[in-house]
């Protein structure tokens, strides 16, 4: 057995939700491995600082683009998928890390909280992905979804959550067997457990305890693993969880 060595060198990915957490420290990782990288999430300011901080870790400019984008609007959606063929000639990678998740008992969620998570979650993967599909058919690409373990299974005051996860991870399912024809691979994704430590935890439970939580490059290496498996193997649902 070789160790794994796919290159993704010059590989064009494109990554929601890549201001923070989750998708930021994978956007690092895959910029190390030589990839070319479009970030999007929806705050301008948060979303150029992460693109400096690559750059200031020596990734060249023409290496990461920024495209500040709500992707729960299809519309807008489709002009950042568009951009992105535009600039970086072409999509091999979609890692949907966008979401959020407001944890309260459904009672008492307001209905704009409702929306935020399933656009964020769901909505904001669907039409990502449907933008994305020509373009991965094309290269025969890889989409990860990051799921989570409430997508399998709910849990009090997590009901919309839920709603969304379970969503994705039923897209997840069905999209595998839509596109395997096209050699597009799709991977679902699910922290699950204490969860990652990362900014979700601000708005979803600010009191929560975070030292049992995984940190957010275990999700980075994992993505690599997936990534760079030979494409005869294919790793298409997996659960990570503090051990
Ligand atoms: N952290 C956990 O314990 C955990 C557990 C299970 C699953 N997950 C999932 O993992 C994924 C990444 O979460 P994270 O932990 O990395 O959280 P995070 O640090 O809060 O990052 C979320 C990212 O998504 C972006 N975003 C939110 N709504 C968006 C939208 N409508 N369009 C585009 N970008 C949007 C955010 O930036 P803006 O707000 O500026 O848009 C941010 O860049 C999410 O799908 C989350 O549900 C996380």
């Amino acid at each position: 057995v070789r160790p794994l060595s796919i290159p993704l060198q010059g590989k064009v990915a494109l990554i929601t939700g890549a201001s923070g957490g989750i998708g930021f420290t994978t956007a690092r990782a895959l910029a190390a491995t030589g990839a070319r990288l479009s970030l999007i999430a929806r705050t301008p300011a948060k979303l150029t600082r992460a693109r400096d901080q690559l750059l200031d870790a020596g990734f060249p400019p023409d290496q990461v683009i920024a495209i500040p984008t709500d992707m729960s609007d299809p519309d807008a959606a489709a002009r950042a998928v568009s951009a992105t063929q535009d600039q970086l000639g072409g999509i091999d990678i979609l890692i949907n890390a966008a979401g959020g998740a407001h944890l309260k008992p459904f009672h008492e969620l307001p209905i704009a909280a409702i929306a935020e998570d399933v656009g964020a979650n769901l909505m904001a993967t669907l039409y990502t992905t449907r933008h994305a599909l020509p373009a991965l058919i094309a290269s025969q690409g890889h989409i990860i979804n990051v799921v989570s373990g409430l997508g399998k299974r709910g849990a009090s005051s997590a009901a919309a959550f839920a709603a969304a996860k379970f969503g994705v991870q039923g897209f997840t399912e069905s999209l595998r067997l839509d596109v395997a024809r096209f050699g597009v691979r799709v991977t679902a994704l699910s922290p699950a457990g204490a969860g990652v430590n990362t900014a979700f935890w601000d708005t979803a439970d600010p009191k929560i305890r975070r030292d049992q939580m995984l940190a957010p490059e275990r999700i980075a290496e994992l993505i690599l693993i997936i990534l760079t498996t030979r494409a005869n193997a294919l790793i298409d649902d997996v659960t990570i969880r503090t051990s």
